[in-house]
Formats: C-alpha cells, sequence, structure tokens
C-alpha cells in the first residue's frame, strides 16, 4: 500500500506530478481555454463578483494566501483571505455578489465548514476546492471543483497541497477568461505553463538529493527560520508548517520585507534561514530587494538556505546551500518551491526519530471547531 516507499508522505510526494496533471486534466481544451462546465455556478454570477473571500485551515490557508495574489493579478477583484475559524466570529461583510471559496482537503474540517455555513446563510455563493468526493463540504456548497490528488494518507498535506495550488489557479484563470481582463494574453501563456508543470515538479523530485543530505546536518537544531515575498511568503508559512508538525522545531515563516521590522533580531551565528527568491525574471524588483535580504541576515551570522531558479547566478555569494528550481511564471513558482521544503521537513522528522505519517497530536481531519 505503501507501493515501496518508507513512508506514506514519501509516497505522496512522489505522486505530486501525477496528482497535478490529473488535476488539470480535461480542464483545458485544444484551443488552450479553460473549460470548468463543471462550475456550476452561472457565468454571469462569476462575472458580477463583486469581492472573493477565501476561508480555510492550515495549509489549505497557505493555498488560499497564494490564490489572493493570481486572483487580484488576473482578475482585479478584490480578495480576502481568512482562517475559517477567524471567519465567522468577527461578522464578516457578505452579500450575493461575494464569491466564496472554501479549500479542504478532507471536505469535513469543521471550521471551514462552519463558515461556509456563515456564509450562505448571508447570500454568499459558495465554491469548494476539495479532494474529497461526497463529503461534507462540497455538499454544502454551491459548485465544487474537485482536486485529483487521490487519497491522502500522511497527516501532513502535500500532494492535496499541490493540487488545491493547481486548483485556485484555475479558477483565478478562469474568472479572467469569463471576465476579460487585459491580460488576457498572459493568461493563455500561463494556461500553456501550467500544463507543462507536471514535468517540471518531477524535475525537482528528482535533484532532492542535497536536500535530504541538508536535512539531516541540521537535525540538532532548535529553529528554522522561513523567509518569502511575493508567493514566497505563504510558501515560506507552509515550509514553517510542515518543520513544526513533522519535526517538531521551532520554525517560523516571514514576509521578508518585515525582517527589519522585528525577526531580524532573531538571526544568530549558524541559525539556517531557508529564503525563497523570486525569479530575477518578471517582477524582478521583489527578486533584488530579497537578494540584499540575504545579504543582512548572513553578515549577522545565518546559515542561508537558498532556493532559487536556475540560471539564477546573483545569489550564489550569499547561499551557504543552494537549492535549484526550474524557472516558471512568477506566480506559479509555489509549485516547484514548496517541493524541497517537504522533503526538508520530512527527512529533517525522520532523522530526530518522528513518526513521519502519524505527527504526535495531530489527525487526518479535524472535526471539531
Ligand atoms: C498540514 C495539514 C493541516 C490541514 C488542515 C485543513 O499539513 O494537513 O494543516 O491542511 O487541517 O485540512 P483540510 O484541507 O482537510 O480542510
Amino acid at each position: 500500500e505503501k507501493g515501496g516507499y518508507d513512508y506514506f508522505m514519501l509516497k505522496e510526494i512522489a505522486e505530486q506530478p501525477k496528482a497535478v496533471a490529473d488535476t488539470l486534466l480535461g480542464r483545458i481544451d485544444a484551443g488552450g481555454s479553460l473549460t470548468l462546465d463543471e462550475i456550476r455556478i452561472p457565468v454571469s454570477v462569476l462575472r458580477e463578483a463583486a469581492k472573493v473571500v477565501i476561508v480555510a485551515c492550515g495549509t489549505a490557508f497557505h493555498a488560499g494566501l497564494i490564490a489572493k495574489y493570481a486572483i487580484e493579478h488576473w482578475t482585479r477583484i478584490p480578495c480576502e483571505v481568512e482562517l475559517a475559524s477567524e471567519f465567522r466570529y468577527r461578522d464578516p461583510i457578505l452579500d450575493q455578489r461575494t464569491l466564496v471559496i472554501a479549500i479542504s482537503q478532507s471536505g469535513e474540517t469543521m471550521d471551514t465548514l462552519m463558515a461556509l455555513r456563515h456564509a450562505r446563510e448571508q447570500g454568499a455563493k459558495v465554491l469548494a476546492i476539495c479532494n474529497t468526493n461526497g463529503s461534507t463540504i462540497p455538499r454544502e456548497s454551491d459548485a465544487v471543483l474537485y482536486t485529483h490528488a487521490g487519497p491522502e494518507v500522511a497527516v501532513a498535506s502535500t500532494k492535496a497541497f499541490m493540487t488545491q495550488l493547481v486548483a485556485c489557479y484555475l479558477v483565478a484563470l478562469y474568472l479572467g477568461q469569463v471576465r476579460g481582463t487585459k491580460w488576457g494574453d498572459e493568461i493563455q501563456a500561463v494556461i500553456r505553463d501550467l500544463a507543462k508543470i507536471s514535468g517540471e515538479v518531477e524535475r525537482v523530485l528528482e535533484t532532492m538529493e542535497p536536500v535530504r543530505e541538508l536535512a539531516r546536518s541540521l537535525a540538532g537544531k532548535n529553529t528554522v527560520l522561513f523567509l518569502g515575498r511575493h508567493v514566497g511568503y505563504p510558501v515560506a508559512l507552509e515550509g514553517a508548517l510542515k518543520l513544526k508538525e513533522l519535526a517538531y522545531m521551532h520554525a517560523e515563516g516571514f514576509a521578508a520585507g518585515e525582517l527589519k521590522h522585528g525577526p531580524i533580531a532573531l538571526i544568530e551565528e549558524d541559525l539556517p534561514v531557508v529564503v525563497v527568491v523570486p525569479s530575477p525574471r518578471g517582477r524582478s524588483v521583489l527578486h533584488d530587494k530579497i537578494v540584499s535580504n540575504i545579504q543582512e541576515i548572513r553578515a549577522r551570522g545565518a546559515r542561508t538556505i537558498v532556493i532559487a531558479e536556475e540560471g539564477d547566478e546573483t545569489v550564489v555569494p550569499y547561499a551557504d546551500h543552494l537549492i535549484r528550481i526550474p524557472a516558471t511564471p512568477t506566480l506559479l513558482q509555489p509549485l516547484v518551491s514548496t517541493v524541497p521544503l517537504q522533503v526538508f521537513a520530512c527527512e529533517l522528522a525522520t532523522a530526530r526519530g518522528n513518526e513521519v505519517d502519524q505527527p504526535r497530536n495531530l489527525a487526518k481531519s479535524v472535526t471539531v471547531e
């Protein structure tokens, strides 16, 4: 059942190229347009939506944070992302023109379910992004876009997260497509790049041995920090969450721009800091800013673990460890940059003697509020 792997988590990490491809299957037509007829929310509702609100928990929340960048960029519809457990208790502003997206692997997470019930009571339309056929969240939503990750057994989410990202990009691009934005050409190009991304994920998986070696060498550390900017920021949060839940280490993700507002005080000699570097192409100003962040923390003694695109040479002098990922469009980078962080956490947990598939105190689906 583990297909020759020691843990379900390893198997599920390895299944990611297929999970990504399966989630795209049948949703891009021969002409390179999206066909999401399964979204039963009428196109008129999607065209008229004045706001998107995403609710989710844990790793699914991180997928939602990434979706915000894509939705706002490609559609210009304002998008909020909120932890489902916080959402309904603050009396959120919702109406018929609000599109709520509830993201959940299991479809049974109580916090997310209560949030979507609240949203529907206020008249909002709810689209579920879910991995489990016929589960409660899609049954109670107006529409559902299923992720096709297949069953995820390990408690820590990996392939489901990747497919949640794919589904979020599909929704963002589809909203752009049905509404028509000035980014039409970019949307077409990104759809073509999405179709190729499964192969890129495969390539990343083939180069993970140095990451495993690095993880083993850090097994005695107490803290690891993660930094990112733009879509790399939620990736940093996800890297930190994986490390907490699997390795039981103190880990925190920060927006790199926030460093100087406090967290830089944490930097000390030999502290491992993972930095997710945006593409030097595209929004290059982000790239240059993060390179100076890396210089700042290294000058204060941090051990820098840099995740950067192939061909990005500017980071080389400041990287104690360099992890290469394939070049992708800026917004799609999380699909490749997350993979090394999953492998890193899994290997660190193993090196520390932890139960990888069943971390202490955690359950696969959280059906209490
Ligand atoms: C982390 C993890 C959890 C879940 C969260 C939401 O690896 O698995 O943070 O992402 O409990 O679960 P779902 O997606 O089932 O609603």
